[in-house]
């Protein structure tokens, strides 16, 4: 059964329309807690469209369960981190004119770089997620620079165009996990699911857990965040 990471930026999203203070996305965390979720994602972006540096430090103050830093990989954002000391940190791509995290990080390129900063995170006991596209090039450069885990971009699965590239998008999937489990690494997945494409996913055993954002916020705004979250473990763990 796949564990649930909430991603809470979007309430910060909703703040930020009118640069006010609420909704506080401090207090999304407590209630995502009460809700059954194992753990907040939040993405520290450079141009702080969401979430900034007040609630990240505040989460980590108030939080019960893991907190699973989101982050580029820009100097200032590694530097919070690692005064941050999240539970784990999970980098990812990021351009400032993308409406959201685009494609995973590539490992390959950045392989040197990436190296030196694991080292940087694991020395602080910080458990490292690399969120990648699921191919198995990007699965043996998260392994040669000592990743602990990855996490495999399913936003290709979600935004798929017909049934026939779903299964398509969905084998890569499984191709994926089994090669990274077989090799050793803790496997996530996450991006553009629902409580409508989610459930496929949930369904291959080796995913440790699932990071889900925009649509849990969307349906709390009708229905509040504890009956959303809860909403989406009862889809998962079932
Ligand atoms: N995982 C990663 C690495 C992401 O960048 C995001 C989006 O912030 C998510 C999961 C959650 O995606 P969504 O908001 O589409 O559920």
């Amino acid at each position: 059964m796949s564990k649930l990471g909430v991603n809470i930026d979007h309430v910060a999203t909703i703040r930020q329309a009118r640069m006010t203070f609420e909704p506080d996305p401090v207090k999304a965390v407590h209630l995502c807690e009460i809700a059954g979720a194992d753990s907040i994602v939040s993405h520290l972006r450079e141009d702080r469209r969401h979430i900034n540096d007040r609630d990240v430090k505040l989460i980590k103050e108030i939080i019960n369960i893991r907190l699973n830093l989101e982050m580029s990989i820009a100097p200032e954002i590694v530097d919070i981190a690692l005064k941050l000391v999240p539970d784990q940190v999970s980098l990812v791509p990021e351009k400032r004119e993308e409406v959201t995290t685009e494609g995973g990080l590539d490992v390959v390129l950045k392989r040197n770089e990436l190296k030196e900063i694991i080292r940087r995170f694991k020395d602080k006991g910080i458990v490292v997620n690399l969120f990648i596209d699921p191919e198995i090039s990007q699965i043996d450069a998260s392994l040669e620079v000592g990743s602990d885990a990855i996490e495999l971009h399913t936003g290709s699965y979600a935004n798929a165009a017909d049934q026939s590239a779903v299964e398509d998008e969905f084998k890569k999937i499984v191709t994926a996990t089994d090669y990274a489990k077989k090799h050793g690494l803790i496997v996530h997945a996450g991006h553009g699911l629902t409580y409508f494409n989610v459930k496929k996913i949930a369904g291959i055993k080796e995913i440790e857990e699932l990071n889900i954002g925009h649509t849990i916020i969307s349906r709390a705004v009708f229905v509040g965040l504890e009956r959303a979250v809860k909403d989406m473990i009862n889809l998962i763990k079932t």
